[in-house]
């Protein structure tokens, strides 16, 4: 249905940038795809695109079932492979199999890792699902993998930042240490965007073809008192 996904391979310069002439290459201006059509995750292959979020209402069920699970039934931390062909789903989260609206959650996520299989043409995905009380990676960074597909259920979700509003040269080392709102990385600070609950967050990384210091660049939200946990989903290629 889609192309393969181009990864970076460590040989990949055209054999035209090896010679004494080098063509002055210009990338695509860096943007990111804002939707609530589900396809529109397929835009995830064009040039300059870092980013598309497609935005979410869930039913009632699922949002009731994740508003319980995050208040009484503890944690979840789930990492593995899943072929969505064969993965027994109705074991992922025991504790909370209890409560209404689980098997709606899980009718979504079992089309979610299928739907993730297809746009790249694998069998497996890289499951992740934590319950989180705290920031996983406080500080804005670009992924080093190809790409990633989060997804808060409940709770707040990624942040991100568009390209206008930051500072690639701080990134990382460049930002000795200092805090984000210190090193300089963010040039516009209402700039900073929220994914919101629900939504699907297909991230580009340094290793896709072509996105070399583009990644998208992102970090965990702080939890606030009023939404103190949330269910994160995270899909990675194998
Ligand atoms: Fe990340």
């Amino acid at each position: 249905m889609f192309a393969r996904i181009p990864f970076r391979g460590p040989e990949q310069s055209p054999a035209f940038l090896t010679g004494p002439f080098r063509p002055v290459l210009s990338k695509p201006a860096i943007k990111a795809v804002i939707s609530s059509n589900l396809t529109d995750l397929s835009r995830i292959y064009e040039d300059g695109v870092n980013l598309c979020v497609i935005e979410r209402l869930m039913p009632k069920a699922v949002e009731q079932f994740i508003y319980q699970a995050l208040q009484g039934v503890g944690s979840i931390e789930v990492s593995q492979p899943v072929d969505p062909m064969s993965f027994d789903f109705g074991r992922l989260w025991p504790q909370a199999s209890h409560l209404p609206g689980y098997g709606a959650w899980l009718d979504d996520l079992t089309m979610l890792i299928s739907l993730f299989c297809d746009l790249f043409e694998c069998r497996e995905a890289g499951l992740r699902l934590l319950s989180l009380d705290k920031a996983m990676c406080p500080r804005f960074h670009v992924d080093r993998g190809p790409v990633r597909l989060v997804c808060s259920y409940g709770g707040i979700g990624t942040e991100w930042l568009p390209e206008y509003a930051l500072d690639r040269r701080k990134l990382g080392m460049g930002g000795l240490g200092k805090p984000d709102n210190e090193s300089g990385l963010i040039t516009d600070p209402t700039a900073i965007r929220q994914m919101p609950a629900f939504a699907l967050g297909l991230m580009k990384g340094e290793n896709w073809a072509g996105n070399e210091g583009q990644g998208l660049v992102h970090r965990s939200p702080q939890p606030t008192a009023a939404q103190p946990r949330r269910l994160l989903l995270t899909l990675d290629l194998l």
